[in-house]
Order: structure tokens, then C-alpha cells, then sequence
């Protein structure tokens, strides 16, 4: 969360900043602010709101300095204010800096701080780097920074400069940090996507590492203050892909592109016959799986489950990240670990990670951002080559992952010699055209949106392999359309959450022509005696379940593991049309960030 973005070089600094913050936007949007150095002095400008007030502002006008640093917030200590705001400047206004992630004992800091007689004005942990740099400094302000950062303690990645020097100091723990070497111009990010427009060769900062940046210079050390060697590694992502190509929103292309993006997560994988992975795994050696993540990775992870124990036969566990890595887990050499994380970034994941090798067990990265964190710490991968994705509530990453998980259970089965199911194979080989075939209903789902954009919750019910993907379909429509909504199991619904039911609850039943399309019947037939409306994702032909429903969309009759990849489209365009038709900007739903880089 939040988002840093700085320049150095010939060019004037504030363009380019308040372009990277755009970028950057969806890591946080409480407030935004920059400082650069104009006529050798110090210039902040800060705003309280999203990235468009501070670009707007008349006072950057004046800002002609081509070194700068700019940070668009997500609140975590202190609320949403100009004065909370970053950047954050020591006494003397000659230091500012900018920061993500938390600084845990920024408490006592601050008390030894304003011991010494400097004056803190936010209410941020953040200020009090701004206070111990320009405590330390004495003309060095890379040394400065160094002395800082063996002092404070949590999650940071850092962006620093003093009026009187041509250098940006970075530096990165815990926090996502890059920096993007140009010609005769170097800049910092977050991610990429902030400077993607100007280069696409990048330096991966690793933890505990500071970096002293000139226009055509970066070296890196250790916290130790011993030299580090970088290569600069090129991203294969174009400027184009972060653009919205002519969709409305992030979130709608998005959608649109999982034809592709699935396609792009098979490809060099999928065979006639079988599956090609460059995973590190001893599948015979393997005698449980663990999987970890959040949110909507989480809910990919349920999936995975059912896939792994359905067609490997290996006991599956998933566990939230943040629950994992603070219990104790039992976990040992022959388990497997599998995290899942679109970002790579996200603090409970990782966390999560270093939990699991500290215990010895092997484990596998399910990532989409190559560079990312979690990317570069598993033993081993699979990246999603989904593309950037810039909305905040997941999509094309929720698929491609189901897509992953589904050929890493048919390479375990493969590597302990089982035979493959070919007719599966080629089911999967038709994902991406049942996923067009989904994007073609959008203007109806949107009609049935109209209908149901005025209630006040929603039940979400469906079960197997299904039942994640009513999870996922309630998270989609609560996060960006602020409706309440609820995923259940369809027969879990009759201990407790019928008693909500009445004329005004819609209920989202997943309910196709598979082994429990009896029950789900039976089910759909108990909300209907209450008056309750019924939506139904059903199978092309069953004229029964439609007339049932209120609202029904059937699709061609599919097998089970596909069905969560083809399925969850629907989901998300209902909870995209609720959202539009709502006037909400779903790509930044309010107290939302993309990338969760803090506990
Ligand atoms: O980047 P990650 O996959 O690790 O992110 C995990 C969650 O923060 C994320 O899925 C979140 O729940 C999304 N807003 C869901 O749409």
C-alpha cells in the first residue's frame, strides 16, 4: 500500500511524478503529495484526496526542479489529511522524504525525538524518519539514512532527498522498491507501471539494501554499508498494457482480456498429452500440501484444494497467510508450500513464506509480478504471464491462477506416473473460447445488475469446487459496490442464513448439471418458498431452472474442474455492472489498496 514514485535527471520533475502517482494510484488514494528541489530549495505540495487534486493544484506551476519524490497514501497511522499527508520533512524543511510500509517502534523514536527538542507535526509513524535523518546528517546523506535505518524497526521502502544534494537515496525492507535506470535520468517506484512510459530496464532492490541514485549513477549497499552488485534486468511488460484501451474501466478490461490472459498462463504448458513445468518438486516425496494466501488468492487456494486432493490424491490444508504465519504451523520437509499472490508483494503472504522455509519445507510461488517479492523468495514458480492488472478487485489473476493450480495438480500426477485424463487436456485447451462466451452475456448480466443495484445484501451459494467461487462472488460485489453479500455452501444456507431471506435478499445460486444438480434444486426450492429472488448460473437447456429463477444465465455444460474459470466471469460482471450502474469508481474502491504491503 501506498505508492512512491521519484525522478532524477534533465527533465522537470513534476510531470513526471504526478504521471507515476496516476499509476500508483491503486496502492493507496487517501492523500498525495511531492517535494522537489526548485533553485536548489526544498518545495512541497501535498493534498488531502486522490492524485487529481494534487495535479490540479496552481502551486506545482511554479515547481521547475528536476529532482523529486512524490507518494500517494493508504492510511495506517493517522487519518487521511493534508497534514498527514507525505512527504515529510525534518526541522529545517531541507529533508523530505517518502515512505511506505510501518515503522513498529516509531513510538519511542518519536518520544526520543521530541525529547531532543524536534517538533513531529502528523500524526504518521513516517515523519520520524524524515527527524532521525536530519538528526544524523552531516553532510552525508547517505550515511544519514544508514544510521536511520539501523534504528527503526518494521516495514519501509524509502525515498529521500536534501535540498543541497543531486541524489535520491532509496532504500527498501519489507516494501516493494525499484528503480528504473534511464539515459542521463534514473527514477524510483513502487512497481513499474509507474515509469514503465520511460524505461524498461529496472534494478529489483532487495531487502536491506539502500541505494545512492545520480542522473546517470546508482550504487547499491547492504545495511552494513558493503557494496552490493545489481544487474539491470528488463521488464517484458509494454506502456500499452497499463493503459484502459478504450474500456471504462481497469476492471472491465481486465475482465475482458481473461481469454488471453488464461491462454498466456497454458501457454508452453499444456501438451496433447501432457503438462510442462519448471517447478522444483519431488511429487513422490510429497505428503502434504499447504496453501497459503489472501482474499481473492485465498479463495483460488479452496480451489486448488479440490483439484489437488481430487486428482492427486495428496491432503491439502489452506490456511490464510495472515493466520499461518502467527500459529505456530506444523509443517515439515516432505510438506509442500504453495503460496498464491497476484502482487508478490502482499506483508501476510511473505510473511507466510519465510514461516514456512524457516520450518524446511519446500515451496512454490504462484505469482503474477515477475521481480516481485514472493517471486524471487520461493524455491521455485509459476508465473501467471497475466499482464499487469491495475483494478483493484482481482480478476484476470483469480483465473489464471485457478488455471495454474489445475495444471501443478495434473504435473503431480504426471511426475508419480498416474496416467492424464486427456479429454480434461483438451477441455482445458478450450478455456479461453468458453470464456468469450461468457464475455458475450455482459449486456445481459448488466440488465439483471439494473434490477438488483438498490439491494441491501446478497447470498452467494454453490458447492464442490463451486462453493470458492461464491465466496469470490461475494467478495467482488461487496468490495467495489459496498452491497453486503455473502458466500455460503447451498446446503450450509438452511442452518442459519435462510432466516434472511424474504422478497428483498436475492440469492446467486451456482447451480449446473453436475453430480449436485438434484440438491442444488432442492436448495434453490427452499429460498423460493420465502419469497426469495433466484439467480442461477445454470447449464444451457435446463428450461427447469430457468423458470424456477427470477434471472438465469446458462452456459454449456462443462466439466468440473473448469467450471470455477468459466464461471467466475459471471461474478465478476454482475458485481461490475452493480458497481457502474452504483457510479462507483470500482478500480478504487474506497479503504482499498492493491498491493496489502502492510499486517
Ligand atoms: O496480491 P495478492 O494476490 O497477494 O492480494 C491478495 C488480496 O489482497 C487481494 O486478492 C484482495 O482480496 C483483492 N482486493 C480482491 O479483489
Amino acid at each position: 500500500m501506498c505508492g512512491i514514485v521519484a525522478y532524477i535527471g534533465d527533465k522537470r520533475a513534476v510531470p513526471i511524478l504526478i504521471y507515476g502517482l496516476k499509476k500508483l494510484e491503486y496502492r493507496g488514494y487517501d492523500s498525495a503529495g511531492l517535494a522537489v528541489i526548485n533553485n536548489q530549495k526544498l518545495e512541497v505540495v501535498k493534498k488531502k484526496g486522490k492524485v487529481g487534486e494534487l495535479a490540479k493544484s496552481a502551486e506545482l506551476k511554479g515547481l521547475k526542479g528536476n529532482i523529486g519524490i512524490a507518494h500517494t497514501r493508504w492510511a495506517t497511522h493517522g487519518e487521511p489529511s493534508e497534514l498527514n499527508a507525505h512527504p515529510h520533512l525534518g526541522c529545517n524543511g531541507d529533508i523530505a522524504i517518502v515512505h511506505n510500509g510501518i515503522i513498529e517502534n516509531y513510538q519511542s523514536l518519536r518520544s526520543l525525538l521530541i525529547g531532543e527538542g524536534h517538533k513531529i507535526s502528523s500524526e504518521t509513524d513516517s515523519e520520524i524518519v524524515a527527524h532521525l535523518i536530519e538528526k544524523f546528517y552531516e553532510g552525508d546523506l547517505e550515511k544519514a539514512v544508514l544510521q536511520t535505518l539501523n534504528l527503526v524497526e518494521g516495514a519501509f521502502g524509502l525515498a529521500i532527498i536534501h535540498e543541497d544534494k543531486n541524489e535520491i537515496i532509496a532504500a527498501r525492507k519489507g516494501s516493494p522498491l525499484i528503480i528504473g535506470v534511464g539515459k542521463d535520468e534514473m527514477f524510483v517506484a513502487s512497481d513499474v507501471s509507474a515509469i514503465l512510459k520511460y524505461t524498461k530496464e529496472i534494478i529489483y532492490l532487495n531487502d536491506n539494501e539502500i541505494a545512492k541514485i545520480t542522473k546517470n549513477k546508482v550504487s547499491v549497499k547492504n545495511i552494513l554499508g558493503e557494496k552490493i552488485n545489481h544487474k539491470v534486468e528488463e521488464v517484458k511488460w509494454s506502456a500499452g498494457q497499463i493503459e484502459k484501451n478504450g474500456f471504462k474501466h481497469f476492471m472491465l478490461k481486465e475482465i475482458f482480456e481473461q481469454p488471453e490472459s488464461v491462454q498466456n498462463t497454458l501457454r508452453g504448458r499444456l501438451y496433447d498429452d501432457k503438462v510442462k513445468l519448471s517447478v522444483k518438486i519431488q511429487p513422490n516425496k510429497v505428503d502434504r500440501i499447504i496453501i497459503v494466501a489472501c482474499g481473492t488468492s485465498w479463495h483460488s487456494a479452496l480451489i486448488g484444494k479440490f483439484l489437488i486432493e481430487k486428482l492427486v490424491r495428496i491432503p491439502v490444508e489452506v490456511d490464510y497467510a495472515s493466520e499461518f504465519r502467527y500459529r505456530d504451523p506444523i509443517v515439515g520437509k516432505n510438506n509442500l508450500v504453495i503460496v498464491i499472490s497476484q502482487s508478490g508483494e502482499t506483508a501476510d503472504t511473505l510473511a507466510a513464506l519465510h514461516e514456512a522455509k524457516n520450518k524446511g519445507a519446500n515451496t512454490i510461488g504462484i505469482v503474477n509480478t515477475v521481480g516481485s517479492t514472493i517471486a524471487r523468495e520461493v524455491d521455485s514458480g509459476m508465473f501467471l504471464h497475466a499482464g499487469p492488472e491495475i483494478g483493484v478487485a482481482s480478476t484476470k489473476a483469480f483465473t489464471c491462477q485457478i488455471t495454474a493450480l489445475l495444471l501443478l495438480a495434473l504435473y503431480l500426477k504426471q511426475e508419480r506416473n498416474e496416467p492424464l485424463d486427456k479429454k480434461l487436456l483438451k477441455e482445458m485447451k478450450k478455456l479461453p473460447q468458453r470464456i468469450e462466451k461468457v464475455l458475450e452475456y455482459s449486456d445481459d448480466i448488466r440488465k439483471i445488475a439494473r434490477k438488483l443495484s438498490r439491494c441491501n445484501d446478497f447470498l452467494y451459494l454453490g458447492r464442490g469446487i463451486n462453493f470458492p467461487v461464491a465466496l469470490e462472488g461475494a467478495l467482488k460485489l461487496k468490495e467495489i459496490s459496498y452491497i453486503h453479500a455473502e458466500g455460503y455452501p447451498s446446503a450450509e444456507m438452511k442452518h442459519g442464513p435462510i432466516a434472511l431471506v424474504d422478497e428483498n435478499l436475492p440469492s446467486f445460486f451456482i447451480a449446473q448439471k453436475d453430480k449436485m444438480y438434484e440438491k442444488n434444486l432442492s436448495n434453490i426450492e427452499e429460498v423460493k418458498a420465502r419469497k426469495g429472488k433466484i439467480i442461477v448460473l445454470g447449464t444451457e437447456g435446463d428450461q427447469k431452472i430457468a423458470q424456477l429463477a427470477d434471472y438465469s444465465i446458462l452456459l454449456p455444460q462443462m466439466c468440473e474442474e473448469i467450471s470455477p474459470i468459466v464461471n467466475v466471469v459471471v461474478m465478476q460482471l454482475l458485481a461490475y455492472h452493480i458497481a457502474d450502474l452504483k457510479k462507483i469508481n470500482m478500480d478504487k474502491p474506497r479503504n482499498l489498496a492493491k498491493s496489502v504491503t502492510v499486517e
